[in-house]
Parts: structure tokens; sequence; C-alpha cells
């Protein structure tokens, strides 16, 4: 049911500049923008003093473990996770049981996401079941609004179906993510491979298992022509072959996760399985590394990697328990962090979490959407889906894990103090956070 907002007394921020002004919202869409606007009688008033006005969040990497993880993360529990955390839209990830990898899977997880308040878009796999042997069926998903690939928890390791999939994937118009870490380089490892896992007695899953299949995929992309994303990267070096095939005009884009941003892997010490993640928390300098080239626009998006589990997942040994920790709730305060904290621009900020991801997933208003999806990512300008996120950055929530709204708890922030929480999200139309307390 569409309502009237006016998001009043905030920050706007476009993609050129931030400035005070109202957001009126009438039947889905942005109606006005501007100081001091009247608004109708009936109107529902969102106080957003203090707060930037941007569009929701866009992550194009949530593991919403439906169908057959539901003791993890339910569609429903994933997409309220994520408004709460300021998204209106989530790319799902194909690694569920039965693998997202035809379009039955597609067809499911997208009528599951129609009954939550945000956008779903599913990511199909590229290999059936994810077993890096043969093709999945991609153009049967693509028909159904797919526009992303990947067989994300494991990288597909035989480079001459990555090739055959990326000759596919140019001829149907979509992009292949790739999850990089060449398991010949990184299998049975269980956190980065150094000097410390080889003091804490574990093995490590080293740098290079990134960096050589980020440079197999870069010339692959280049000799195939197919748009090509890479997912969490997480190493200096990765960057650096990133920006040389960007140079050379390789059609490549690339995100970070926010705990490669915030985190090392000076943690494992504790052997406390919350910061076990694929690929894994690497040293300092690669976190350096990684700030820098999200401040410098070399990295192009933040992303959560979302990864629930319950807790006997990973209430097991360091070497043994599942990779993966939550994120949704967190990463928008992370990426503020990493961009800087206080100094950090607010254009930035929804650059690299909802403008640029946005169009990444082709959900931007221009982009031809299949699937029935609203547009994302927008500029703040009246006749836009009006998908928002008002942020309060001078809140200072401490991340308490029994306060998250997925149903697991794995995050390696309990007891941090953030630096901005999300006040309203605004999800076409509908307000479905105010104040920070879900709606629905
Ligand atoms: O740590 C991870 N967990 N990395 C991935 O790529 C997959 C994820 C999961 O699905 O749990």
């Amino acid at each position: 049911m569409s309502e009237t907002l006016l998001i009043h007394g905030g920050s706007v921020v476009t993609p050129t500049e931030v400035r005070r002004a109202d957001v009126l919202v009438v039947d889905g869409v942005i109606a006005a923008v501007g100081e001091g606007l009247e608004a109708p009688d009936g109107t529902r008033r969102l106080d957003a003093t203090g707060c930037w006005v941007g569009p929701g969040l866009v992550d194009l990497h949530t593991h919403l473990r439906e169908p057959g993880g539901e003791e993890a993360e339910t569609v429903e529990s994933g997409a309220r996770a994520a408004m709460c955390g300021g998204y209106t839209a989530v790319v799902a990830m194909p690694n569920t049981t039965p693998s997202t990898d035809c379009a039955a899977v597609v067809a499911q997880v997208i009528t599951l996401g129609r009954a939550t308040s945000i956008d779903v878009m599913p990511s199909g796999a590229i290999t059936v079941g994810r077993e890096g042997t043969h093709l999945a069926p991609m153009a049967e998903m693509a028909a159904l609004g797919v526009t992303i690939f990947t067989d994300d928890g494991m990288g597909v390791q035989d480079a001459g179906l990555m090739r055959r999939a990326m000759e596919y994937g140019r001829g149907l118009g979509v992009t292949l993510a790739e999850h990089c870490e060449d398991e010949s380089l990184a299998a049975g490892g269980c956190m980065n491979e150094g000097a410390l896992s080889s003091s804490l007695g574990l093995v490590g899953r080293p740098g290079i298992a990134e960096e050589a299949m980020v440079a197999r995929d870069l010339l692959l992309a280049e000799r195939t022509g197919c748009s090509l994303h890479l997912l969490h990267l997480s190493t200096a070096r990765s960057i650096e072959l990133l920006t040389e095939a960007r140079a050379r005009g390789v059609v490549v884009t690339a995100e970070v996760a926010p705990h490669h941003l915030t985190l090392t892997e000076d943690l494992c010490a504790t052997y406390d399985t919350v910061y076990k993640v694929h690929p894994p928390l690497r040293g300092a300098d690669d976190a350096a590394a990684l700030r820098l080239a999200l401040s410098d626009g070399h990295l192009d998006a933040v992303a959560t990697d979302h990864a629930p589990h319950p807790p006997q997942a990973k209430d097991r040994p360091f070497d043994d328990a599942a990779p993966g920790m939550v994120g949704l709730e967190t990463a928008l305060a992370l990426t503020i962090e990493a961009l800087g904290g206080e100094a950090a621009d607010p254009r930035a900020v929804f650059r690299v979490l909802s403008r640029t991801p946005a169009a990444i997933a082709r959900l931007r208003a221009s982009d031809e959407r299949i699937g029935g999806f609203s547009a994302q990512g927008g500029d703040l300008a009246p006749g836009e889906d009006a998908n928002l996120c008002v942020v309060d950055v001078s809140a200072r929530p401490v991340v308490d894990p029994h306060r998250l709204h997925s149903r697991s708890k794995n995050t390696p922030y309990a007891g941090r103090t953030l630096l901005a929480g999300v006040r309203h999200t605004v999800a076409r139309g509908i307000a479905i956070v105010i104040d920070g307390e879900a709606q629905r």
C-alpha cells in the first residue's frame, strides 16, 4: 500500500552535491526535492535532522541460504536484516541447496523475494550444482532477469570452462562474478598463509591463491570481451592486477567486503571461528591498500558477503568451522569508517554502497530490468522510484549480536561502537524502517 512521505530536515546526497533539502514521496516515487516542502494532509513525516538522505543501499553479495539452509537464514529474515542495514535491494548468492542453477530455483527465489519489502535479485550459478564441471543453463536464468552469474563460495577452477562461460555470458549480455581462489593453492587452508598461520599451527590460504585467479580471469575477460566482476578482493596485489587490466581496457569491476577493510589476520590468534572467512582476513598492509583503493575509486563497490551460519557450524575447531560472517547490519557504518570516519564524503559512501552496485547489477533506472525489480541507486531526482536510506551520522550504536535481525549471529563486531546508524529505510515508497525499527 503506497503512502505519502515527507523526509524533512536532512542533507540530500546526490552524485555531485550534498545539500539541505526535504524529499516528498508520493505513490512510490520521488515527487519533489527542495527546502521547506509543503506536504498534503495525512502525510507521514520522517525526521531526518542531522542525517544524510541518499539512495537505498544495494548489496551485490548476500547469502540468503534459502532454499535449503533455512536454519541459518531465509529470504524473509535476510531481507529484514538488509532493510535494517539500509538496503533496498540485494543480490542473493546461488550456493543454496539445491543450487540456484536453473530457472526453477531462480523463480523460487524471486517469488520468495517478492514477499519481502525489498528487491531480491537472485544470481545464477555458472556451473551445474556449482560443481565446476558443466555449464549451467545461463540463458533460461537470464530470461528471468538474472544479470550476475557466479559459483561463489568456490571459484570456477577450470580455465577452459570459465572461458566458455564468458563466451556465453558475453552473448547474453550478463556479468560473470568470480570468487577468486585457486583451490590447488588454497584447499585445506583456514586463515591467511604466513608467519602467523605457522605459529598457530593452522594451514594457510595464501594471497597468491586469489591473485592467480584474478590474473587468469582478467586475461579471459580481455580475450572474450565478457563483463567480469571480482568478488571480495582481499590483497594489495589483486588491486594492482585489476588496475593494470583496466588500463588496458578490460571491462571489469571489483568489490571489497567490510571485514577485509576493517579486520586483520591477527584476530585468528584467538582461534575464535567468528574470524574465519574465505578469502581470509589478511595483514594490515593489505587492509590499508584496500581502503586506499576504495577511496581512490580503484575498487568499485563494498559488498557484504553476508554469510550466516548456525552455531553448530561455527562452534567447531577453527580448521573445521564454516567460513563466513554476517554483515548486512554493520556494512554501512564500517564503510563510513573505512572512508575516513567522520571525515568520510557522503557522496563516496553512496557511490560504493548504492549507485555503483546498482549499476553493476543493472538495477538503475536506465537499465532494462526484467523480473519486476524497481530502479535502485538513483540520483534523488523527481520521478525516480523512491528507494531511500536515511543515515544518522551522529548515532553511535554498539553491535549486539542478539539484536541483529539476521537469523544467525556470527558477527565479528560484537561490542564494537559503530560510527553511524540507519534511521529510516524507504523501499518502493514505503517506510519499512522508521527510527531504526523495522515496520514489517
Ligand atoms: O567465507 C565465506 N562464506 N566465503 C564465501 O565465499 C562463501 C561464504 C558462505 O557461503 O558461507
